[in-house]
């Protein structure tokens, strides 16, 4: 599964971090790191609750 990163669309709410910091890295500034994300096996639940909790739908499951 993968995280795809809309950075475009990030407003820094952070919401992903505080559900899976390992998953959803932040920069300085609170916003979500360029670059999609490769979640790993086992991850997946942990991972889809903290893409699903962005206010401003900027992660997508690409579930390929
Ligand atoms: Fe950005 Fe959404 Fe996370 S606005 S910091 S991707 S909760």
């Amino acid at each position: 599964m993968r995280i795809i990163v809309q950075n475009a669309k990030c407003q820094g709410h952070a919401r992903c971090a505080a559900h899976a910091p390992h998953i959803f890295k932040l920069d300085d500034a609170g916003y979500i790191l360029a670059g999609n994300i490769e979640v790993a096996e086992g991850e997946e639940l942990t991972a889809s609750r903290g893409a699903r909790s962005c206010p401003e739908r900027a992660l997508k499951l690409d579930r390929e």
